[in-house]
């Protein structure tokens, strides 16, 4: 990992399904929540891992259905796949790693003759990881089993049931926790350990996790009755570990602020920032501040004051330009106009906006560029446009930025059908 020059301020290593994206919230607020956050105090200099059971099938179909940030390390297939950032390059010694005793034929000849184990399917079949689902009452026997007619055949397995219905075969060197050790060994190497390692999960391959040395742990209060009942019997003495009280995403939050890790105010959870100011230098909070402040006023979620449209004025740089993808450039000053015009057109509609991979860069004692995806979510449409401003300190107002210039092209593959209003 290579995107931060020294130790991680704060490494999260998270589990998906139920932790991080709640599918019982259809607007997925909590999961905003967390992006918000990340995006404005911490992308710069922490590392967010995904740890999840799906396939990289099954984890980029979530990737298309839900607003999850793109990570710096993703690891799927419970702690048997390792990828290293946005284009997921793969971790092949990982993988060789993983061969140790491990040999896929015979786990698929000895679990055929449990009539009761229902393969999962073909996706989440990977080569270190055999997948089927099983009534909770047969598990636990189904488990003993197993273990020991696959040691007999010179074999050396982990077997891992969770959610009160999955049940995998991996090598005894992987699952969660071991990837998480590989990693933290690596990072130790290139003297880069993180400062804090807050790990988060809800059901039995999240357990692994909470076992590693020197880590902080959340369950969500959503987690399954296997994790709990884990945790009862093997850590409940660690002062590190918490139950939250809030679910999935929202539970991670909470954990931040229980041990004290950073900053753990959303700022989609603050309503206003003229009354709430926030005391953080931070150029990621300036963009994400900016489009909560857009997508309210779309939404017509706060008041259609010409104070607010004054103040946006005073933040852009009256000859700054707005270069839209489409290739069209107009005066930031135009824009806001639009943008005014447009107040509450998404009133109880389906909007939400949110940034991803929001990277700085100091270039003058004053100025930075920012880039980040700028995601918009109308309807069923989803677009993103990639997008690069010049900001510069205001010399009047303490920590008070200047939108100097900005441009933005789509990403690939993203493209709105409605171009004929143009605003940021
Ligand atoms: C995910 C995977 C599945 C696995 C389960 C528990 O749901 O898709 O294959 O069994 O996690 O680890
Ligand atoms: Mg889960």
């Amino acid at each position: 990992m290579d995107r931060l020059s020294g130790s991680a301020r704060l490494m999260i290593v998270s589990d998906l399904d139920s932790t991080m994206v709640d599918h019982d919230d259809p607007e997925n607020l909590s999961l905003l929540r967390f992006n918000a956050l990340w995006e404005a105090y911490y992308r710069h200099d922490s590392l967010l891992v995904f740890s999840t059971g799906r396939s990289p099938t099954s984890y980029k179909r979530l990737r298309n259905r839900k607003p999850l940030l793109t990570p710096d390390i993703t690891i799927m297939s419970v702690g048997t796949e390792i990828t290293y950032g946005e284009s997921m390059v793969p971790d092949n010694s990982w993988t060789q790693y993983l061969n140790q005793k491990w040999n896929r034929d015979i786990v698929i000849e000895e679990t055929a003759k449990f009539p009761q184990l229902t393969p999962q399917s073909e996706s989440e079949q990977r080569p270190h990881k055999v997948s089927f689902f099983v009534e909770e009452v047969k598990a636990m026997e189904i488990m003993n089993v197993l273990s020991e007619r696959l040691e007999k055949c010179g074999l050396d397995v982990k077997i891992i049931y969770s959610s009160g219905i999955a049940l995998d075969i991996l090598p005894q060197g992987a699952g969660k926790g071991q990837a998480l050790a590989y990693l933290l060994k690596n990072f130790k190497v290139d003297g880069k350990v993180p400062i804090n390692t807050l790990v988060c999960g809800d059901s039995g391959n999240d357990a692994e996790l909470f076992s590693i040395p020197e880590v902080y742990g959340v369950m969500v209060s959503n987690s399954q009755e296997e994790l709990l009942q884990w945790y009862a019997q093997n850590a409940k003495n660690n002062p590190n570990i918490i139950h939250a009280t809030e679910r999935c995403a929202d539970g991670i939050i909470q954990a931040i602020g229980n041990f004290c890790l950073g900053p753990n105010v959303s700022p989609r959870a603050i309503k206003d920032f003229q009354k709430c100011k926030v005391d953080i230098f931070s150029l990621g909070h300036e963009v994400v501040k900016f489009y909560l402040f857009y997508e309210r006023w779309r939404r017509a979620e706060v008041v259609s004051s010409e104070q607010y449209v004054q103040n946006l004025k005073s933040v852009f740089y009256p000859l700054g330009i707005f270069v839209h993808p489409s290739g069209v450039e107009q005066p930031f000053h135009q824009c806001i106009d639009s943008m005014t015009r447009l107040y509450g057109d998404k009133q109880g509609h389906r909007f939400r906006i949110w940034v991803d991979r929001v990277s700085c860069a100091q270039i003058g004692s004053d100025t930075w560029l920012v880039k980040f995806d700028k995601w918009e979510l109308s309807g069923d449409e989803l677009q993103c446009g990639v997008t690069t401003v010049l900001l510069s300190l205001k010399a009047e107002v303490p920590d008070g930025f200047t939108w100097v210039h900005m441009h933005q092209t789509w990403l690939d593959g993203s493209r709105a059908r409605d171009q004929t209003v143009i605003c940021f």
